[in-house]
């Protein structure tokens, strides 16, 4: 079908062909601005599921957003009837996927339902029904539609706990769920006809699947020695042109990018402050000089006055440490300090140490703040921060060079273990 063919069987609710076996039978949705709240699909986005079709039953692969549910059913109709549905399998239980689910499991009763072992229990939260049948399946495990089957790919975390991934085998097609996918709105369907959609390729990988760099890792262990004739993901442009091209590029994203600069042993910790009158700067320098003299620390700082953080992305990704320094002010850190902070929920986190620090006026707050929200992004934060008021003395700022050399030997692994002392808690608490 030429691209224009594309656009009008769309526009008329016909599914379109990718091969003579695979139809798709999704929805567009091109006015949508805003996605699960935080992410800008100033393109729209689509909701894409297939009709697979063997020689011995059809299969169906995802839903759309139930608002959409009337363009699946008209697509689906003109490729096949609803008794011959043998499979309906679902990559990810989202409801952009699962929004006709209900409907359809009414409509063709026979079907069997196959979702991913993480998905059970979400399942039964999703449709909240008595009596649910479904089977649960993992990497390996096949649904035979007689002269076509499907396998299933265990991808957990991509970007849900129940993730998995699809494939017909004869056909090498790789349905893929949210994995290669993008909010890309485009009625000519296929990425060799298709606008070009790479910014929102790369920012939907980055605001998605970045957090879980370890599962994008795995999953492409599974995908990569698959061969590929087309990757067919929930949203965006079916990618039939160079398919192992997006493989290779979610590679290249998902590899570590700065780990060259840095030699084998040595522990990066980033120090990120901002400060009103200098106090929390001096506390900076102090605590970054002290920090340095660790061995094998590579320290390294940073004043955040002017407001960029997002650049930082790459650089807290790879950290060992990261330790922030924010004055109080209202009671509250400032704000590129939670900026910055905001900006670690689409990077894995996990296990890093954490630590904060600041000078303030009369209250003090924005340490125990930062120290909190570091740890409930599962940072690890074992130092309590220094918190001085107002301008350090010479043993105040002699306090930030301990707390320096404290995390230092922390990040290196060398910090021995110290008897607390009933009064140093009482002081910390009052
Ligand atoms: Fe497209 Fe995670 O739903």
């Amino acid at each position: 079908m030429s691209p224009k063919a594309v656009e009008h069987a769309i526009a008329d609710r016909r599914p379109i062909e990718i091969s003579p076996r695979v139809h798709w039978i999704g929805a567009l949705d091109p006015d949508i601005r805003t996605f699960d709240v935080i992410l800008k699909t100033a393109n729209g986005t689509s909701y894409n599921a297939y009709v697979v079709r063997g020689s011995e039953g059809v299969a169906i692969v995802d839903t759309v957003k139930e608002e959409f549910a009337d363009d699946f059913f008209a697509r689906l109709e003109a490729v096949a009837t609803y008794d011959e549905i043998r499979a309906i399998v679902i990559n990810h239980l989202e409801p952009d996927h699962t929004g006709a689910l209900p409907e359809l499991m009414q409509r063709a009763p026979q079907a069997r339902l196959y979702i991913s072992f993480q998905a059970q229990l979400m399942l039964k939260a999703l449709l909240k029904r008595e009596n649910l049948e479904f089977t649960p399946v993992d990497t390996g495990d096949r649904v035979d539609l007689g002269d076509r089957s499907l396998e299933f790919l265990h991808t957990p975390y991509l970007h849900w706990p129940d993730t998995q991934c699809t494939y017909l085998r004869e056909e090498e097609i790789l349905f893929s769920g949210d994995v290669f996918g993008c909010h890309f709105c485009d009625p000519r369907l296929f990425n060799d006809t298709c606008g070009d959609f790479r910014f929102s390729f790369e920012y939907y990988y980055a605001h998605i699947m970045r957090p879980f760099r370890e599962y994008v890792l795995r999953a492409l262990a599974l995908i990569e020695p698959l061969p590929l004739q087309v990757i067919a993901p929930a949203h965006g442009p079916i990618l039939r042109d160079r398919p192992t091209a997006y493989v290779g590029r979610y590679r290249e994203l998902a590899a570590p990018r700065l780990k060259r600069e840095i030699f084998p042993g040595e522990k990066t910790l980033l120090i990120f402050y901002i400060s009103s009158y200098g106090n929390t700067a001096r506390m900076a320098e102090a605590i970054y000089a002290a920090a340095q003299e660790i061995e094998g620390v590579r320290a390294s700082l940073y004043d955040l006055t002017g407001g960029e953080t997002n650049s930082f992305a790459d650089l807290l990704e790879e950290a060992d440490g990261l330790v922030l320094g924010s004055p109080t002010i209202n009671g509250d850190a400032v704000k590129p300090i939670w900026d910055l902070l905001s900006s670690l929920t689409v990077i894995d986190m996990k296990g890093k140490l954490g630590a904060a620090f600041g000078s303030f006026g009369w209250s003090g707050e924005a340490v125990r703040m930062i120290e909190d929200r570091l740890r409930g992004l599962k940072l690890r934060v074992p130092l309590q921060g220094v918190r001085l008021k107002l301008i350090p003395t010479p043993e105040e700022i002699e306090e930030c060079r301990q707390f320096g050399r404290s995390l230092g030997e922390e990040l290196m692994g060398r910090r021995a273990n110290r008897v607390i002392d009933m009064s140093e808690l009482l002081s910390s608490n009052s």
